[in-house]
């Protein structure tokens, strides 16, 4: 696949091309004595009409090696460009971009129509939210959990998925099973079937329980639980609902293959502005029964309770969840449109079975740097590729110790200090202790590199000679 980057040339003629238009609607203003503002929409639009033709990821300088897409993704120009039209086109027209517009209406049919085919499943399965937190809230406390019910998850789940549930559990007493991930040492080596078995045993205490709330990726160690073995450990606990924290996954997982299968799941929220490189505060939510309705579901975040307490159940006035949930006051359409036109950028790519390939490619460049050096201080799981994703997490350690993993906070800070210093961002990232509490300061530190689609094999290489530099500066 090839880089995503112009070459070193590329930017400059960029804003050579961007200040050309600028002096020319100057220039025309002043010829015209003052141009309309529908003149001027038209320079604009005219001018990211050509910007969007190249599709790009130019707005991240060349010599910025930005490896940390699971904390945010870049914008390619057309996303930009279409992000930047959608506005105009609502500052030119707001009653009626907000009202009826196909694309930036506050119904959002088309572009969940669209999002609902990139991701294989219907229309009435998706609703478009700001973020992963969002769907998630949107689920969890859609849900009607009582006093008796319990639902089991893991010491390494965000706080996104964690929040709702506390609430359940303050209000409702619901029971919330956290079950912790292996020691690094031991998960870095396992395979899918004996994490999940070591995560979820069959035992009374997880049996029964009313959800399985896991994510898909996890931001910490870059574990992937597979989705279909997920449905099957659901099914074998007897537990009714899988409900999946996507943030680490959405655009960089193919979720439409049969093992990561986005119906393998109830509910699945994700965003489009990490992994999909689409605008801030977009991401999408699927819901898998499309007919569920309270008193099973409650329409939270949303303007339309009164469909459900107004109409009989199969009265086509009872809407569809989905819905339902998308009409909620003005919300980010012209982002929605915008991350639409992500999703397009990705099928031009070949779809994201390619661009998981290409990912997975490139982080697997970075865990076998780590494992030829410092075998000790991998975390993420590197010889089942069904546990494999984009994300490395691993310890840093000194270059001539490679034994020893350093796992505080101060190191893991510094080193990713000193590498944006080069230019390269990375991050560090907290690793939960088993049985400690989520607020524990005690917890180790590791470096989390992701390989996003827009990275290159060369940039890999040159991130790995940086880590070497730093690394051999530890005193
Ligand atoms: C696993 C996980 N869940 C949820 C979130 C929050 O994502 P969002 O900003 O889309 O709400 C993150 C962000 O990093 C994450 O890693």
């Amino acid at each position: 696949m090839q880089s995503q980057k112009p070459n070193q040339s590329q930017p400059k003629k960029l804003l050579t091309r961007r200040s050309f238009f600028k002096t020319a609607g100057m220039a025309g203003a002043a010829f015209a004595g003052g141009l309309t503002a529908k003149h001027a929409l038209a320079g604009k639009i005219l001018e990211s009409q050509i910007l969007e033709k190249q599709c790009a990821f130019t707005e991240l300088p060349n010599e910025f090696i930005y490896l940390n897409s699971g904390t945010e993704g870049s914008m390619p120009d057309c996303v930009l460009s279409d992000l930047q039209n959608n506005l105009l086109k609502w500052a030119g027209n707001p009653t009626y971009s907000y009202e009826l517009d196909p694309e930036l209406g506050k119904r959002q049919e088309l572009n969940r129509a669209k999002v609902a085919k990139f991701l294989g499943v219907r229309l009435n399965n998706i609703c478009l939210t700001d973020n992963t937190t969002m769907g998630l809230s949107m689920t969890l406390m859609g849900l009607n959990f009582g006093p008796n019910d319990k639902v089991v998850t893991t010491n390494h789940e965000h706080p996104a998925l964690i929040s709702p549930l506390q609430i359940w559990q303050a209000r409702q007493g619901l029971q919330i099973k956290i079950q912790s991930f292996p020691p690094t040492e031991k998960l870095s080596q396992m395979n899918a079937t004996e994490l999940l078995d070591t995560l979820f045993p069959n035992t009374p205490a997880l049996r029964g329980a009313k959800a399985l709330c896991v994510s898909h990726v996890y931001p910490t160690t870059g574990v992937r639980l597979p989705l279909q073995a997920l449905r099957k450990k659901a099914e074998e606990l007897n537990i009714p609902y899988l409900i999946v924290d996507g943030a680490q996954a959405l655009g960089m997982i193919d979720l439409t293959s049969p093992e990561d299968n986005l119906e393998n799941c109830d509910f699945y929220a994700g965003p489009g502005h990490k992994w999909l490189n689409g605008p801030p505060s977009t991401g999408v939510l699927y819901i898998r029964n499309a007919e569920i309705r309270p008193p099973e579901f409650y329409p939270t975040i949303s303007q339309r309770m009164v469909r459900y307490t107004d109409c009989m159940e199969g009265d086509p006035a009872c809407f569809p969840m989905a819905k339902a949930l998308q009409v909620r006051g003005c919300s980010n359409a012209p982002g929605f449109a915008a991350m639409v036109r992500a999703i397009e950028f990705v099928e031009d790519k070949g779809g994201t079975a390619q661009i998981e390939k290409y990912i997975l490619n490139l982080s697997r460049e970075v865990k076998k740097f780590i494992l030829s050096r410092a075998p000790h201080c991998i975390i993420s799981p590197h010889s089942d590729t069904a546990l494999l994703s984009g994300l490395t997490a691993f310890f840093p350690f000194k270059w001539d110790k490679p034994q020893t993993p350093l796992t505080d906070k101060k190191t893991a800070v510094w080193v990713v200090d000193e590498l944006l210093k080069k230019n390269i961002q990375i991050r560090p990232i907290g690793i939960p202790n088993a049985n400690a509490s989520e607020q524990s300061s005690e917890k180790p530190y590791a470096l989390r590199i992701s390989t996003g689609y827009f990275n290159t094999a060369a940039e890999v290489e040159t991130f790995k000679n940086a880590l070497q530099e730093v690394l051999e500066r530890i005193s």
